[in-house]
């Protein structure tokens, strides 16, 4: 892609939230079993100042065989418009339940969550963010293009421009040579970077990524939150990013949500403050304020978790 950066991050009024209502909701796949079957309620109108993510009072409880679960208490968060948020803690904590609730998937136990201003349902049906989770979620029987365009198709991009903007998206991800290829032609790695191409094919205002880069090897790993970085300053997309890797929260976010288990809370907020600036994105890595960000979230963690080394589920590289 282009070496011409444009660094606007918070750029609330542009992107998918003037766009057209979007047609067969129902066809686009969502990242567990559940898919849309209504159309969109009343619509509501743009509100390009609000924020992205708005969680008030949220508990989380799932009744189990063995009892009662409390998967989140008492969490309450803001993503402005713009923000890159990461969620880190150990394995168990709720990151994942928390991805769940904004993305609709699953209902809080108590509080409440909105997207855009607007509940999660709703947000869901008008479909104002991208989704790319832990298990690519491909349709096995379209080609590695045919996915990636998918949610281009379902809106109505014509033909010429589909093909110029998955041309694009496969270019970013490193998978030109594979587009007629099939997911299960594919490695683990590779599936998971054509559903992140998914997630990124309308330029959404907002990212739900549920470590979406686990898979990935290190240089493929690295090169993708550089890429990251740069859409979100290109389209000013907001993202709310479940992470392991502590260097990786520090590197992405503008600030890292260190969370604490049974129950899953909100231990601390740790703000970044580095120099997000695309063309800055390589030399960041080495930068003192980034290693002194890794230092402020491991200790956050540790504060939650008296561990020596690294809380359990949480990688330092
Ligand atoms: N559908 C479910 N039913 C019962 N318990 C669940 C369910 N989903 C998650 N949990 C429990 O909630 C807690 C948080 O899980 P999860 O959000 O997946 O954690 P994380 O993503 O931080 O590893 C865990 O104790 C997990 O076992
Ligand atoms: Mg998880």
């Amino acid at each position: 892609m282009g070496t011409h950066f444009r660094f606007h991050r918070a750029r609330p009024g542009s992107g998918r939230l003037g766009r057209h209502p979007r047609r067969h909701p129902q066809e686009l796949p969502t990242c567990g079993d559940q898919r849309v079957t209504q159309l969109p309620e009343t619509p509501v109108a743009p509100t390009r100042t609000v924020d992205a993510v708005t969680v008030t009072g949220v508990d989380k409880t799932f009744d189990t065989r063995s009892g009662q679960v409390d998967a989140l208490t008492g969490i309450d968060l803001t993503v402005s418009a713009g923000e890159f948020i990461s969620l880190i803690g150990p394995s168990g904590c709720g990151k994942s339940t928390l991805m769940r609730l904004i993305a609709d998937l699953d209902q809080p136990t108590a509080g409440t969550v909105t997207v855009f201003g607007k509940s999660a349902k709703q947000a869901r049906l008008d479909q104002d963010y991208g989704i790319a989770f832990q298990q690519a979620g491909l349709l096995p029987w379209r080609t590695v293009a045919a996915n990636v365009g998918l949610p281009l198709e379902l809106h109505g991009a014509s033909g010429r421009d589909r093909t110029a903007r998955v041309g694009e998206l496969l270019d970013m991800v490193g998978l030109s040579d594979f587009a007629d290829r099939y997911p299960d032609q594919l490695s683990g790695g590779m599936q998971q970077r054509v559903a992140i191409a998914r997630a990124l094919a309308e330029k959404p205002d907002l990212l739900l990524m549920d470590e979406p880069f686990g898979a990935l090897d290190e240089m493929t790993r690295e090169r993708m939150q550089t890429e990251l970085l740069r859409i979100c300053a290109e389209t000013g997309a907001a993202v709310v990013f479940v992470t392991h890797s502590i260097p990786e929260a520090v590197y992405l976010s503008d600030r890292v949500v260190v969370m604490s288990p049974r129950p899953g809370r909100i231990q601390e907020i740790v703000p970044m403050g580095l120099n997000r600036d695309p063309a800055h994105a390589e030399a960041l890595r080495e930068e003192r304020a980034f290693f002194d960000g890794v230092t402020a979230v491991r200790e956050a963690l540790h504060t939650g978790s008296p561990v020596p080394t690294g809380a359990r589920g949480v990688e330092n590289r």
